[in-house]
């Protein structure tokens, strides 16, 4: 399948219906970008065409394992160099998951400007409904675009910004009663498929659907054996599919989403409005639900219990691998004798990327020279590898951790610092996704088996955080890293006419 993204920047209308207007920068002029839809097995190539006077860009797939195809991973400053204003890069990757992801730019946290939009992959079937409502992408909004906010968070965690708004398939209402809510048009004694996302540059996202649990399918791109539940929450990047079924009274009924931001601040309260969307019964009035719920809704950042993400294909992690485990301990910096930028740190290095030296290009060269603070972590066998991410920071944030090139295996979390026992553990069949919560102050044990060379991210999925160092590469395997679908040379374009392009942030 073949898509044709042109990125362009244009001033609209927020789309929650304040009044006010903003800068945006926009796929082929619509917010939330086009889904790309696909099969499994599938070839997706995406033609993504640079219109941007002054930014660069690229678009990573996230959660797309990329086997084979690492130079695709679209991250400028490790697989590429930026997409140059005028110029056009093409993505060719394989689907060898299926599910429901979403792709973004990965350019400083453009994403949050609006370049971001959902994935579906069909596979084989993993439960019964009848119809397939699609994405539902749920993101914060801000009235100010996300690089002047970018720069904000550089100076400065106090107050991180605080979103103006949520938004639930681009669309909400605002406080003043502007603008209007996305709308699921559903028929009495069905059941429908929906895909949930959390889109969003710095919050923590609890749903439920007022006299409608949800029988949850998936975990990210991990079919799950399914359970019921009337909430899930969803921190940056995850996803859940569900099914609800429409057995209730024909009438509109509220989609509810609350919010938290850095672990239950609920700063939007008072700000936006949080309400999310309405399910509508065909036969009921065009009016705002009346529906109410028993449901306490969380404001909380943590992930859901893992317990209930239990994979549906079962595996085994070797617990072997405990004799590989690689600690990150992750902290902050700021010190106003130097540049007085706030600075979270790997080891105490925060990763910085150099846009115009792609560690990928650096490994295929042969070299080993590296920019300094790219935070690379080997892993040279083929075997399996656990990392022990480890929060030693005295400001406790919750951090959704996100892994390129896999997804992993959870097999430890917790609060306070691991003791190094494995009791507690989970080696059999334990959750595997692609994003997961490292609860503040604690710790993550992420296992994942070295099976696809090549040079990964794995960063925290907060804009601001990414930006301000919260990221490491892992070099897997480096001997066997190439491009092998066709375009080796491809990763580069762009590289020698990046000098002289401003950007901010
Ligand atoms: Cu959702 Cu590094 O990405």
């Amino acid at each position: 399948v073949t898509y044709n993204f042109e990125i362009s920047n244009a001033t609209r209308p927020n789309p929650d219906g304040n009044g006010g207007s903003r800068i945006v920068m926009l796929i082929n002029g619509v917010y939330p970008g086009p889904t790309i839809r696909a099969k499994w097995g599938d070839t997706i190539i995406v033609n993504v065409k640079n219109n941007l006077q002054y930014n660069g860009t690229g678009i990573h797939w996230h959660g797309i394992r990329q086997l084979n195809s690492n130079q695709h991973d679209g991250v400028p400053g490790v697989s590429e160099c930026p997409i140059a204003p005028g110029r056009t890069r093409q993505y060719k990757f394989r689907a060898t998951q299926f599910g429901t992801t979403w792709y973004h730019s990965h350019f400083s946290a453009q994403y949050g400007d609006g370049v971001v939009g959902p994935i579906i992959i069909d596979g084989p079937a993993t439960a019964n409904y009848d119809e397939d409502l699609g994405a539902l992408p749920i993101t914060d909004w801000y009235y100010t675009p996300a690089f002047t906010l970018n720069e904000v968070a550089q100076h400065s965690l106090v107050g991180p910004p605080v979103p103006d708004n949520i938004l639930v398939n681009g669309t909400h209402i605002n406080k003043n009663g502007g603008g209007s809510y996305a709308k699921m048009n559903v028929v009495k004694g069905k059941k429908y498929r929906i895909r949930i996302i959390n889109t969003s540059v710095d919050n923590t996202f609890s749903v439920s659907m007022d006299g409608h649990p949800f029988t949850v399918l998936t975990s990210d791109l991990v079919p799950i054996k399914s359970f019921i539940t009337d909430q899930l929450t969803l921190t940056i990047g995850q996803r859940y599919d569900v099914v609800i079924t429409t057995n209730q009274t024909v009438a509109n009924y509220w989609f509810r989403v609350s919010v938290g931001t850095a672990c239950g601040r609920n700063d939007i309260v008072g700000k936006g409005v949080q309400i999310g969307a309405i399910l509508h019964y065909d036969g009921a009035p065009n009016a705002n639900p009346t529906s109410t719920t028993n449901v306490v809704m969380r404001t909380t950042c943590i992930d859901e219990s893992t317990s209930n993400l239990v994979p549906f294909v079962p595996n085994t992690v070797p617990s072997s691998v405990v004799g590989t485990t690689g600690r990150m301990d992750l902290n902050h910096f700021q010190d106003p004798a130097q540049d007085n930028l706030f600075r979270w740190l790997i080891d105490g290095t925060p990763m910085i990327v150099d846009w115009n030296n792609p560690s990928l290009e650096t490994v295929l060269a042969g070299s080993s020279n590296f920019p300094p603070n790219s935070n690379i972590h080997e892993m040279p066998g083929d075997g399996w590898y656990l990392w022990w991410i480890q929060s030693v920071a005295t400001i406790r944030l919750p951090h959704p951790i996100h892994l390129h090139g896999h997804d992993f295996y959870i097999v430890g979390s917790g609060s306070g610092t691991w003791d190094g026992s494995t009791g507690g553990l989970t080696f059999n069949n334990p959750t595997r996704r692609d994003t997961a919560t490292l609860p503040p102050g604690g710790y993550l044990l992420l296992a994942f088996p070295a099976d696809n060379p090549g040079m990964w991210l794995m960063h925290c999925h907060i804009a601001w955080h990414a930006s301000q160092g919260l990221s490491v590469q892992f070099m897997e395997r480096r001997g066997e890293i190439a491009g092998k679908i066709g375009d080796t040379g491809a990763f580069k374009q762009g590289c020698d006419e990046w000098d002289g392009y401003w950007v901010n942030g």
